[in-house]
C-alpha cells in the first residue's frame, strides 16, 4: 500500500471523513514547521515540541495511556526473551517520553540506561515519567542530540541499542547516519534492534513524518557498514504495526 498515492488517500477519506478535518490541520501545521526549519532533524523536533505540548504519550504516538503503558511493556518483554540482561549497558535511540524506557531503566542496573531523542521538550517529559515511576536512584542519562553520530559516546560500550519507532520517521540518509556509527559504541558480542515501517512495494513517505522502507533498502545499508542484519519473524505476530531489524557487528 503506497500512502502517499492520491489513489490511497481518496479511498482513506471516503471510509474515514471524520479524518479529513484532523488530516488537513495536519497538513497545514507541517508546511508551517517545513517552511521554517533548514533540515529533516529541526522539522522533527518542531513537530515534537507541537505534539508534546499537547499531549506526551500521544506525541510519542500513543492514543490513550492504557496504550501507551501496552507498547512500552510489548518492547521491554521482547528484549528481555531476546537477550537483554540487568547488568547490560543499553541505548535507546530516539528514547521519547520513556514508554519503554521506564520498563529498562526498573530492570536495569542503576547508571547502565542512557537514553537520547532530539526533542528537549519529549526529554523534559521524561524527566516527569522518572518521577511519576520513581525511578530515580537508578539514575539514568537522558540526552538531547542534533544527530545520529553519537560522536560524544565511549567505544564498544553498550551490550544494546535500540530504536523502536525511530527510523518510520526518518529519512534515509539519517537511518544511513546512525548505521555508519552505531557498530563503533556497540560491544564486539553486541547488538541494535530498530523497527521500521515496512513496504513490499515502492518505497515512500507521508508529510515527511511517516517513511516507509523495504527490508532490503535497509538490510543491503547496514551491509555497507559491515553489520549483520537479521529481519525478526518473530516479531511480526505482535500486535504492532512495524517490522523489526537486529543488527550486529561483522566479526
Ligand atoms: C514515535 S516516538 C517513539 C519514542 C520511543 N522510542 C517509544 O517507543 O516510546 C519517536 C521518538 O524518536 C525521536 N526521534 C526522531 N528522530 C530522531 C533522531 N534522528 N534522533 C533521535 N531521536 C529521534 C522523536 O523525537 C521521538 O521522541
Amino acid at each position: 500500500m503506497d500512502r502517499s498515492s492520491i489513489r490511497h488517500q481518496a479511498r482513506y477519506a471516503l471510509t474515514h471523513p471524520d479524518r479529513i478535518l484532523p488530516h488537513l490541520r495536519r497538513v497545514a501545521r507541517d508546511t508551517w514547521l517545513r517552511m521554517r526549519t533548514h533540515d529533516h532533524v529541526g522539522y522533527y523536533r518542531a513537530v515534537m515540541k507541537s505534539d508534546t505540548a499537547r499531549s506526551p504519550e500521544a506525541a510519542v504516538g500513543s492514543k490513550s495511556h492504557k496504550r501507551w503503558m501496552a507498547m512500552g511493556q510489548m518492547q521491554f518483554e521482547y528484549l528481555v526473551e531476546h537477550g537483554l540482561q540487568p547488568g547490560h549497558r543499553m541505548l535507546e535511540i530516539g528514547c521519547g517520553n520513556l514508554r519503554a524506557g521506564h520498563w529498562f531503566i526498573a530492570y536495569l542496573e542503576p547508571g547502565h540506561y542512557y537514553g537520547l531523542d532530539i526533542s528537549p521538550d519529549i526529554l523534559m517529559a521524561a524527566q516527569d515519567t522518572l518521577t511519576t515511576y520513581k525511578l530515580q536512584d537508578r539514575l539514568p542519562y537522558l540526552s538531547p542530540v542534533r544527530d545520529l553520530r553519537l560522536a560524544f559516546l565511549p567505544d564498544g560500550h553498550f551490550d544494546v541499542v535500540h530504536a523502536h519507532s525511530v527510523f518510520s520517521h526518518s529519512p534515509l540518509e539519517v537511518i544511513d547516519e546512525c548505521l555508519a556509527h552505531v557498530g563503533r559504541v556497540l560491544k564486539a558480542d553486541g547488538w541494535f534492534d530498530f523497527t521500521f515501517d515496512r513496504t513490499d512495494g515502492r518505497e515512500h513517505q507521508v508529510l515527511r513524518e511517516d517513511f516507509y522502507y523495504r527490508t532490503e533498502t535497509l538490510v543491503a545499508m547496514a551491509d555497507r557498514h559491515d553489520l549483520d542484519a537479521v529481519f525478526m519473524t518473530d516479531w511480526e505476530h505482535l500486535p504492532h504495526k512495524q517490522s523489526k531489524i537486529r543488527v550486529t557487528r561483522r566479526c
